[in-house]
């Protein structure tokens, strides 16, 4: 199934490292972050699980609940947690789901065949309160993910929802941002933001992150 950005997250129930999960009841009134792994017992995989399981308070900073997934069972998934907490000094304290009859790699399209036939790619899947998908990332099983990418992608899309603004090249947290292009009337721009903004052309104009 091709999912696209705006569509609601495929709702299932499957087996985890933490019992039988609801998705969207699971997700409840937050925001989630779904992301897949081609296998357990692997190098890359071991030191991404670890590396999510020690950010997993700034992802609770930003209301976000971490869920990842792979093809194998959920009492594989058990016995490797032990290995990924003594190898990397971490407590995996999200579940895992044991997705072996692939039911949420079929649904989010996590399985890519020129890759790995049976295997999952390492798929991220941004999903909002409304349950609606807001970004898509999939990387090879050879490349571990940035987790500073994901944090910078939800700062953005939590500012951008919240004020007519989006956030440029290369943005952090605190950088200044751009002023929509649609926000085109001068008085509403003047009451959105009074302390002005810096225009480079008529496009692109530039103001200070507003909840900073
Ligand atoms: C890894 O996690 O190290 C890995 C998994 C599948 C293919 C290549 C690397």
């Amino acid at each position: 199934m091709t999912l696209h950005l705006g569509d609601t997250a495929p709702d299932f129930t499957q087996n985890s490292t933490e019992g039988p999960i609801q998705f969207h009841k699971w997700i409840g009134d937050h925001s989630a972050v779904l992301f897949s792994h081609p296998a357990d017992y692997t190098p890359v995989c071991t030191t991404e699980l670890g590396s999510a399981a020690k950010l997993v308070e700034e992802f609770c900073r930003r209301d976000v609940k971490v869920l990842a997934v792979s093809v194998d069972p959920v009492a594989r998934h058990t016995d490797w947690i032990e290995d990924i907490n003594e190898t990397q000094k971490a407590h995996v304290n999200f579940p895992i789901l044991g997705d072996q009859d692939r039911k949420v790699a079929g649904l989010y399209d996590m399985i890519h065949p020129k890759q790995n036939n049976t295997r999952t790619v390492r798929s991220v899947f941004t999903i909002d309160p409304k349950k609606s998908i807001r970004t898509i990332l999939t990387y090879p099983a050879s490349t571990g993910r940035e987790f500073g990418e994901i944090f910078r992608v939800i700062d953005s899309l939590q500012l951008t929802d919240k004020y007519n603004v989006a956030t440029p090249a290369n943005w952090h947290n605190g950088d200044e941002v751009v002023i929509s292009p649609s926000l085109k009337d001068k008085d509403t721009l003047t009451a959105k933001f009074p302390k002005g903004h810096r225009e480079t052309t008529p496009y692109l104009r530039m103001i200070p992150q507003p909840s900073h």
